[in-house]
């Protein structure tokens, strides 16, 4: 694949650790790559950050077809720089392409584009404990016409942005409202798919449970408003028991990468592991009868959340005393110990550039 670049004459400061957050700053080049029907994948380019202009009939604008995927680039200590289980996240893309129609990227193409653009952006990846480059590849439908079809042209984009922690809080336990009007997806719909107009759709509640001092949402199915599916914009797992429950991937879930590590990691361990459904009923029991050992969400940006407090209709409860339990700090430890190349990686999850 030949990939053409250009370099910006311009290059930006990079910014201080603490001033960080999460998705603020952005690096100096984008990966762009054309799709037409007929022509295939064409004109990849690592060209100068900055605008993309779009015809204002472009499909994305009217019809939303847009998806995307989040992973991260980690500096280890002895300076090298490394990706965590790639190779997932264009799986995961092709999935979502399929999903909403966009024309898939054959994986060998997608992965060279990715390690070609952090090769070029690599001076980005900060250092600072707890700090990555977070690697956001996009694509979307852009037709020239307002017609309601699947597209004939597309667009796919890579940016990078140096980021430190996801919640301000860092690890600290989070206190997440469960959601009982909205809902964020159901089977046959896009919730398996990884795209924009998911996030679109949860932002009202993720906007109300904020208003009454939560920072998520924990999301119940669709149908019967009564399972567990996610939490805000990760997957989520419980204790219970000395079990550990995680929603099986129904159709309305996105397969986590950070999830699938962790139950690789789990059943290592000798943990006991269900992928099942779980109830309200049987959450809120656990919780007033205090068998509710742990709770955490997982993804990307935030590696492990600890929850440390659910509130269901107006009534509050407390997990682990709101301290962050031993099983999420043994997770968080363990994977961020693989991703920043501190302790081994048995698994082989880590691509060092
Ligand atoms: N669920 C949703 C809705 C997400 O947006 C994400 C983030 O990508 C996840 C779960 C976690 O996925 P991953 O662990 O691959 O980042
Ligand atoms: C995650 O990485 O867990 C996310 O959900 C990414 C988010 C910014 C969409």
């Amino acid at each position: 694949m030949e990939i053409s670049k250009t370099l910006t004459t311009t290059p930006k400061e990079k910014p201080a650790a603490e001033t960080l957050g999460f998705g603020k700053y952005f690096t100096d080049h984008m990966f762009m790559m054309d799709y037409a029907e007929g022509k295939g994948w064409h004109n990849a380019r690592i060209v100068p950050f900055g605008p993309i202009a779009l015809h204002p009939a472009s499909t994305v604008l009217h019809y939303g077809s847009e998806i995307f995927e989040g992973l991260k680039a980690y500096r280890r200590a002895d300076g090298k720089v490394q990706l965590f289980r790639p190779i997932e996240n264009i799986r995961r893309m092709n999935n979502s392409a399929e999903r909403m129609c966009l024309p898939p990227i054959p994986e060998d193409m997608a992965l060279e584009a990715l390690t070609e653009f952090v090769k070029t952006e690599q001076e980005w990846t900060p250092s600072a404990p707890g700090t990555s480059l977070y690697l956001r590849p996009f694509m979307f439908g852009n037709d020239e016409s307002l017609g309601v079809h699947a597209v004939h042209n597309a667009t796919y984009v890579i940016i990078a942005s140096p980021v430190g922690s996801y919640y301000k809080e860092g690890i600290n336990p989070v206190k997440i409202m469960i959601e009982t009007e909205d809902v964020r997806a159901v089977r046959g719909g896009t919730g398996e798919a990884k795209c924009g107009g998911n996030y679109a759709a949860s932002n009202r509640a993720g906007k109300r449970a904020e208003e009454k001092g939560y920072s998520q949402v924990l999301w119940l199915d669709g149908v019967h408003r009564k399972y567990i599916e996610e939490v805000g914009a990760m997957n989520v797992m419980f204790k219970i028991k000395g079990e550990i429950i995680t929603p099986a991937l129904s159709g309305s879930i996105l397969p986590g990468i950070t999830r699938k590590s962790i139950i690789e990691v789990l059943k290592g361990k000798g943990y006991t592991v269900s992928e099942r459904l779980l109830s309200i009923d049987e959450l809120t029991a656990a919780m007033a009868d205090g068998t509710l050992e742990e709770a955490w969400g997982c993804g990307t940006a935030a590696v492990v959340s600890p929850i440390g407090e659910l509130a269901y209709n107006g009534e509050k409860y407390p997990v682990n005393g709101g301290e962050i339990g031993p099983v999420t700090q043994m997770l968080y430890d363990t994977l961020t110990g693989i991703q920043w190349g501190k302790i081994d990686d048995p698994y082989g999850w880590t691509v060092q550039l």
